[in-house]
């Protein structure tokens, strides 16, 4: 292992310990814990010569090399879910800070992320979306965030990546199996599924759970159970949809009464938007259950010459090229349809993410970092 992967790794470790909870890492949008990843990230860019700044969405930028100049966007996301792993996100900002560590001769900007997760205000990919100008949030209370983080949402504009900015590339854990168990260090993205968010409201009637007999209950968790029950089948027997019930929030929540209410959340995924919107269509309708859509991203395919020059690198490099589709969601996604993007994915082992297990193996970090090289000075 190089010293530059051990700095990597130590970066993923030290950022995981600037949490909102402690004993477990959770960073949410321009929490407070953020501005310790800042002046972190900015300490080991400006000792390189990085020109940074913090943009009015609290993404970090630090450019190397004259402005000037036509320079690749490499960068990934600060924040993180709740319980979360070390590398999810900040391994791809702490890769492109290494690369310029490098002393590459093209001019590079890396850029953290302020929010892709979507967990404080449920609304994901806050940061890269301030690169694309697209800052009708529909929620007042990410102004005021941005606000008291000290930002000026006015200043939004200027947080739009400019002509110089001709291309972005992401390294980002796979967080999933499919690496680990082909033996794999690295994967070339070809595509990013689509995914849907919803939260949906299961009514029913709250009443004392001593007193009301079965046939005379409304049980908004018990329709929530059957329903969900449904989310799982469906998704098992349709090939590449996954479907998950993450969250619920049961009220009155208290063990002895009927729950009155439930509020579940629904994120279907798949690399056909077509068959991900069926499959919306048919959960939506079996829950036959107010519901709020938080998200409706379509699938996203990298930029094809690029993904070309990515796998070429990693061949030059001395890897075996393997390209995959993400079921993860990832700021490429956002930036891909208005500038040329790649990601280059490190092996999860375990295939655990989403979790304090996640891991990134010190040797895929060189392998990256080999390959990065290679897109920097070609
Ligand atoms: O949910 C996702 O796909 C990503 O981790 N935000
Ligand atoms: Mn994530
Ligand atoms: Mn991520």
């Amino acid at each position: 292992m190089s010293d530059l992967a051990d700095k990597v790794i130590r970066c993923c470790r030290d950022i995981a310990g600037m949490t909102e909870e402690p004993g477990r890492t959770t960073r949410t949008f321009l929490s407070p814990p953020m501005r310790d990843v800042h002046s972190y990230l900015r300490a080991w860019m400006q000792d390189l010569g990085m020109k940074v700044r913090i943009d009015a969405a609290g993404n970090i930028r630090g450019i190397h090399g004259d402005p000037g100049q036509p320079r690749i966007m490499i960068g990934s996301h600060l924040d993180t879910v709740p319980d979360a792993g070390a590398f999810d996100g900040i391994l791809g900002v702490a890769i492109g800070i290494a690369l310029v560590e490098m002393k590459p001769k093209t001019a590079v900007e890396v850029i953290g992320f302020s929010e892709e997760e979507g967990v404080r205000f449920r609304k994901p990919f806050i940061g890269s979306r301030a690169l694309i100008g697209d800052t009708d949030w529909g929620d007042p209370a990410i102004d005021e965030a941005i606000r008291a983080y000290g930002l000026n949402p006015g200043e939004l504009p200027a947080a739009r990546f400019e002509p110089q900015n001709t291309a972005y590339l992401e390294f980002h854990i796979e967080q999933g199996p499919v690496l680990e168990t082909l033996g794999l260090p690295l994967g070339v993205v070809d595509a990013i599924a689509g995914q849907s968010r919803y939260i949906l409201t299961f009514e029913g009637r709250a009443n004392h759970a001593g007193t009301t007999p079965m046939a005379l209950r409304r049980d908004a968790l018990v329709a929530a159970a059957h329903w969900i029950t449904e989310v799982e089948r469906y998704a098992s027997a349709h090939q590449g949809l996954v479907a998950t019930v993450g969250s619920l929030c049961v009220s009155p929540n208290a063990g002895n009464v009927i729950p009155g209410e439930v509020r579940a959340s629904l994120d279907i995924r798949h690399a056909s938007d077509a068959i991900r919107r069926h499959a919306a269509t048919h959960l939506l309708s079996r829950a036959s259950a107010p519901h709020e859509q938080l998200l409706d991203q379509n699938a996203v395919e990298m930029d094809a010459a690029m993904s070309h020059a990515l796998a070429a690198a990693v061949a030059s490099a001395g890897y075996p090229v393997h390209r995959m589709t993400s079921g993860a969601g990832h700021d490429a996604m956002v930036i891909a349809p208005h500038i040329p993007s790649a990601m280059l994915f490190l092996r999860s082992p375990g295939g655990i993410s989403h979790h304090p297990d996640e891991l990134a193996l010190p040797e895929d970090v060189d392998a990256a970092l080999e390959t990065g090289i290679k897109c920097l000075t070609s």
